[in-house]
């Protein structure tokens, strides 16, 4: 898995869990060059995910690892699933927000993601990619998955888009969660992936009203919309080594100063 550009094209392998619009959208801006690049597999953690035939008919690699399957089975084994020799179960639990951290069962669901991380990575390993994009992939993945990926810290290549307006709403159901909130803006946010649920740092982002009259199928029908615009984009900006990470302090009210990582983009 190494940073190889071919070309000037870069070399994109996308998860997808679902229909794959997002997916669909990606293709078609790397086939009308919009996106400098060519996605080289698409990968899922559902065998029957309708992403992966939209692969197909574009003659795209696929391959799907069962989570599910994997999860149940090694929920149910007393010692939990069989990992590999190189995943430090605890040095990766160590690194989890605290959030995930304190969920039941922690330390045997995380071994279980483990186990289905590994799967994945060996399938990865396959085909190089430069990016890695989450389109629709309805799986948190742990360190030991994003630190596999990232091998360089000031280069992260796992983007992933969200249907609300982050740092609001995160999870899964963001179209939802806004409307039900009665928010009067909605929209849908790209950001790298790090080791929270949806917290990384943000790329861009598009907003619409919300009227009256929205439901919540008309909210996500206008927020899908923006999402097959905005996501080519930010993986054009990657293509195009335009996204730098930077260190930024902010200020806050109380007199304290806050350090976040940030995304800049170059003209
Ligand atoms: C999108 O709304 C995306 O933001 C969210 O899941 C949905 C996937 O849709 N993460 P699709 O599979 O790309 O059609």
């Amino acid at each position: 898995m190494g940073l190889k550009m071919m070309g000037s094209k870069i070399r994109i392998g996308v998860l997808v869990s679902g229909g794959g619009s997002n997916l669909q959208a990606i293709i078609d801006a790397c086939e009308k060059e919009r996106i400098d690049g060519e996605v080289v597999f698409v990968g899922s953690d559902n065998p029957v995910a309708g992403g992966l035939s939209r692969a197909r008919k574009h003659h795209i690699p696929t391959w799907a690892v069962d989570y599910q399957g994997i999860m149940a089975k090694g929920m149910r084994s007393p010692n939990g699933p069989e990992l590999p020799a190189e995943a430090d179960i605890e040095a990766v639990f160590a690194k989890l927000d605290p959030v995930q951290q304190k969920a039941p069962k922690a330390k045997k669901q995380l071994s279980c993601r483990i186990a289905f991380e590994a799967a994945a990575l060996k399938m990865m390993q396959e085909t190089p990619f430069d990016l890695l994009v989450l389109a629709g992939f309805m799986r948190l993945l742990s360190p030991f998955f994003i630190d596999a990926v990232n091998q360089h810290k000031s280069l992260p290549r796992i983007m992933n888009i969200h249907p609300a307006l982050l740092p609001s709403f995160p999870g899964t159901d963001g179209y939802g969660d806004t409307l039900a909130y009665g928010c009067k803006v909605a929209g849908c946010t790209v950001h790298f992936v790090d080791y929270g649920e949806d917290t990384g740092p943000i790329i861009g982002q598009r907003a619409f009203a919300v009227t009256p009259a929205d439901t919540i199928e008309t909210v996500r029908k206008k927020g899908l919309e923006l999402e097959w615009q905005l996501y080519p984009e930010c993986i054009q900006l990657f293509a195009q080594k335009r996204l730098q990470l930077i260190r930024q302090k902010a200020n806050e009210h109380s007199g304290r100063s806050k350090r976040r990582t940030v995304v800049t983009i170059t003209p």
